[in-house]
């Protein structure tokens, strides 16, 4: 019998993970108030370790108290309190055999003002996205164009809560430069017209993101995981593609590749897609520039999917099976026949409703 590759494990720098099965980072809204997840939104994710992913990441974290927040009741990790919240979570992640990373982000344009107590939304570049903002049904606010004095804070706000992020013992943070946030905002000319040293070519798009990575490598242990997250969407405007050309894709790759990162984690709504009218899908144009491993998601809900994706990438991700079926990954072991969920199945992750 062929090896099982999906079962088997892999060495992501100095963490043996047991499998190539990873809870992909699913945000919940579940923190009013203290910005800490409600205890059973907790609980979900030891629950998913235990039974038996091999990576748990969070819901996105968001860095700052001032303009980073685009959803109600999202999460930080910047006080003691928040910090004593999810130590215990991480233990119990970690006690089930899996490792455990935080993912931290800042909304930029996506961001609500009314929720964020600066009651700003900061972006590159003074242009809203098209759409309205489904939350609140109405347009989205341009944003501001972030200052310099803008770009340096956000920059600490994502080490401060890197920093919170290790007090609480994760083995790795995961920098989120995936679906049209503020990252992403800088990477594409889509969202970025600025013309400083911020914006214009691909390299100065990428500055942004640079800055954030030297500025968590900083504070983070030489032992701790450092991932990113991109994508070619974003969750406003859904139907543009925020790179221009598969080469300006590649181009962010490889400047990510020089980074003394761990992983490169590729966010797609279907994994097969080809991308940028190739005949190759995002895995593949990925892996055709880097070294780094590659983390996949999109679609991926049984294991002959999970197998396909395998071959041009080194880990999958799932966020709605793993969401909406807590035996998922022992159904996949057993080759069971898997429901492939839709996304309006997974509106419950918003509700109060526990999950099983
Ligand atoms: C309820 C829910 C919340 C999500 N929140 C995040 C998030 O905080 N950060 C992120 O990078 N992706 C988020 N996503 C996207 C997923 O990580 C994943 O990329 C997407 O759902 C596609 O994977 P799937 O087909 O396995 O569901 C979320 C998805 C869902 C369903």
């Amino acid at each position: 019998m062929d090896k099982d590759i999906l079962f088997s494990s892999f060495q992501l720098k100095n963490f043996k993970l047991k499998n190539r099965i990873g809870v992909a980072p699913m945000t919940r809204m579940s923190s009013p108030g203290g910005s800490i997840p409600r205890q059973d939104v907790l609980d979900f994710l030891v629950r998913r370790a235990k039974n038996g992913a091999g990576i748990v990441y969070t819901e996105g974290i968001v860095t700052d108290y001032e303009s980073a927040q685009g959803y109600p009741g999202q999460g930080r990790i910047l006080t003691q309190p928040q910090i004593n919240a999810w130590k215990p979570v991480v233990e119990e992640i970690q006690k089930g055999g899996a490792i455990a990373i935080m993912q931290i982000f800042h909304c930029g344009r996506i961001a609500w003002q009314e929720i964020n107590p600066a009651n700003r939304v900061i972006a590159p570049s003074p242009i809203a996205p098209k759409q309205d903002n489904p939350l609140t049904g109405s347009p989205y606010p341009v944003p501001e164009a972030m200052s310099l004095f803008d770009i340096e804070h956000v920059i600490s706000g994502f080490a401060e809560t890197a920093k919170g992020a290790v007090a609480a013992g994760f083995d790795g943070v995961e920098i989120h430069g995936a679906h049209g946030y503020l990252i992403n905002q800088f990477l594409s000319s889509y969202s970025n017209q600025r013309t400083d040293g911020y914006g214009g070519s691909v390299e100065n798009r990428y500055r942004f993101a640079h800055k954030i990575i030297q500025a968590v490598l900083k504070v983070i242990p030489e032992d701790c995981l450092l991932t990113f997250r991109i994508s070619n969407w974003g969750v406003a405007d859904m139907e543009v593609s925020l790179f221009d050309t598969k080469e300006e894709y590649q181009e962010i790759i490889r400047l990510l590749s020089k980074e003394p990162i761990d992983a490169i984690s590729v966010s797609t709504y279907e994994y097969h897609q080809k991308a940028f009218g190739t005949n190759k899908n995002m895995a593949q144009l990925t892996r055709e520039v880097t070294e780094l491993p590659i983390m996949i998601c999109g679609s991926i809900y049984d294991h002959a999917s999970s197998d396909d994706a395998l071959k041009d990438a080194d880990i999958v991700l799932s966020a709605k099976s793993l969401l909406l079926n807590p035996d998922w990954v022992e159904d996949v072991r057993a080759n069971k026949t898997l429901h492939r969920y839709k996304s309006e199945e997974a509106n419950i992750a918003y509700t109060e409703t526990p999950l099983p």
